[in-house]
């Protein structure tokens, strides 16, 4: 068994990483499921569309951290607790680390009031891996506005900010990874997908949780 979570900024390639990562799962015959943060649960559904959603009715930067807690804890212990109790794998699409990359790091939340929140969403449970794939802003954007033009959904809330907020996340999630190299695995998002599959199963044998 093992909680398995993806960060990155957005365009940094988690899900195709994530998908390529579940069909090894499948192929070695290892059960597992995947889910999203925010979301993942019929409330957490609701929540991200409210947080991610322009316009006049926007959260403050604290309604909007208790609202990224709050899809969290619905989450854990709806969904992530059982299968993991079940000896299921679970990976996530985001998970705590991001509160602390987006909330504190890009809008400036005392990180201390962030690590608590999560720790009160999550009671506690912590991923046995964060992947985190690094990439630039100025990449991030590139590939974001690629996304933009292809499949014309327009950027949300959160990635409609300014480059200075995207580059304290991304700092956020380098601090996290450098202070805890045990917990943290970081890949350059610039490889090919098949390139940084390669390395997170590595980092995966060295656990032993695969052949
Ligand atoms: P994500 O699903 O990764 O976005 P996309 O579907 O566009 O790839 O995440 C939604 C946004 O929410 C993303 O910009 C990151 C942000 N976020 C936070 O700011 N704090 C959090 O705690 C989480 C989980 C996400």
């Amino acid at each position: 068994m093992a909680f398995i979570v993806f960060e990155g900024l957005d365009g940094s390639g988690k899900s195709t990483l994530m998908n390529r990562l579940s069909q090894i799962l499948k192929d070695q015959k290892i059960d597992h499921e995947m889910t999203r943060e925010p979301g993942g649960t019929e409330l957490g559904d609701k929540l991200r569309d409210l947080i991610l959603a322009k316009g006049p009715h926007a959260p403050t930067p604290r309604a909007e951290l208790l609202m990224y807690e709050a899809s969290r804890a619905q989450l854990v212990e709806t969904w992530i607790k059982p299968r993991l109790q079940n000896g299921g794998w679970v990976l996530s699409d985001r998970f705590a680390a991001s509160s602390l990359a987006f909330q504190a790091g890009g809008r400036n939340i005392n990180e201390a009031d962030v690590v608590w929140l999560n720790h009160f969403a999550t009671t506690g449970l912590e991923p046995d891996l964060y992947i985190l794939l690094d990439v630039t802003v100025e990449e991030s954007k590139r590939r974001r506005k690629n996304r933009q033009d292809s499949t014309s959904v327009a950027e949300d809330r959160i990635e409609a900010e300014k480059d200075d907020f995207h580059n304290r996340v991304r700092d956020g999630f380098l601090k996290l990874a450098k202070n805890n190299p045990k917990q943290w695995f970081v890949v350059s998002a610039e490889l090919s997908t098949e390139k940084m599959l390669e390395l997170v199963l590595a980092r995966m044998r060295e656990h032993k949780w695969l052949k």
